[in-house]
């Protein structure tokens, strides 16, 4: 028996086979859940990999910067699935110029996308979930350790410090649904969003070199594990708390 048996889990954030979301998805199906899958855009193209998967899953189509596909999720995901245990959230965006070096340069135009789409988007999502969760369960999203300011990270990193925050302010305003929220601090992975970062080759060159544990960037087994373990019942007490899944680059010094 599965650690997720007869749970129901909304995953967001598939957009390839090497998304986080994507082993996310295939482990909580290995782990016994009924996965249901949002995409954003190409739509066809999630369906396509979301084939990949073990079982059959439904895309739905979620732009967390659409107040209306927000407010017409729970119905939608409700025509698959009775109510939900847990919910992803994989998702990230900065426009270029908040990306790569340019920090003192970029408006406040596109700080504002990426903060909406990357840091506010955690409650939306949560929020927009809430009348589904009604026997309590796990959100969990996908953080990048934002203690420090990283070279090219930018204000990305700044969306990252505000979703660590925007997770403890759900954590305690949640509790009281019985509702655990928890993030996943990974290390760097070779994903469509990561590719996108201009400059984002040095993390690949220091971190595995830096990793008390090593660190493989094309791995997202590791993440997709604790994001699985945390929405299953062996974290029962645990809530508003950051697992780091980096090789232990957060805890040495370089
Ligand atoms: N790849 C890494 O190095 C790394 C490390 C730590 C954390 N993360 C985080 O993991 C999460 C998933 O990213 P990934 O690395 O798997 O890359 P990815 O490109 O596979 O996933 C990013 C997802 O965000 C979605 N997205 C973008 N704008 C959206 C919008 N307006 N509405 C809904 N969805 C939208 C994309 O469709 C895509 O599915 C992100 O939060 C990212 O910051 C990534």
């Amino acid at each position: 028996m599965g650690i997720l048996e007869g749970k129901r889990i909304l995953v967001t954030g598939v957009l390839t086979d090497a998304s986080i979301a994507f082993s996310v998805a295939k482990l909580a199906q290995e782990e016994g859940a009924t996965v249901v899958l949002t995409g954003f855009g190409r739509l066809s193209l999630v369906e396509r990999i979301a084939k990949r998967l073990p079982e059959p899953a439904p895309v739905l189509e979620l732009d967390v910067q659409s107040n209306e596909q927000l407010d017409t999720l729970a119905a939608r995901v409700g025509e698959h699935v009775d109510g939900l245990d847990g919910v992803v959230h994989s998702i990230g965006f900065a426009p270029q110029t908040a990306l790569g070096g340019n920090f003192l340069n970029t408006t406040w135009e596109d700080v504002a996308t990426a903060l909406h789409v990357s840091t506010y988007s955690f409650k939306s999502l949560a929020v927009a979930c809430l009348p589904l969760m009604k026997e309590g369960g796990a959100v969990v999203g996908l953080d990048f350790d934002a203690t420090k300011a990283w070279p090219v990270y930018d204000w990305m990193g700044v969306a990252k410090a505000g979703l660590e925050s925007c997770s403890r302010y759900l954590a305690r305003d949640l509790g009281p649904h019985n509702i655990r929220v928890n993030l996943v601090a990974a290390g760097p992975l070779r994903t469509m969003a990561a590719k996108s970062i201009p400059g984002f080759k040095e993390f690949e060159d220091s971190w595995p070199a830096k990793a008390p544990l090593g660190w493989d960037l094309s791995d997202t087994i590791p993440a997709a594990k604790a994001c699985v373990a945390l929405m299953s019942d062996w974290f029962p007490a645990t809530t508003g708390d950051i697992v780091h899944v980096d090789g232990g680059v957060h805890a040495v010094g370089s």
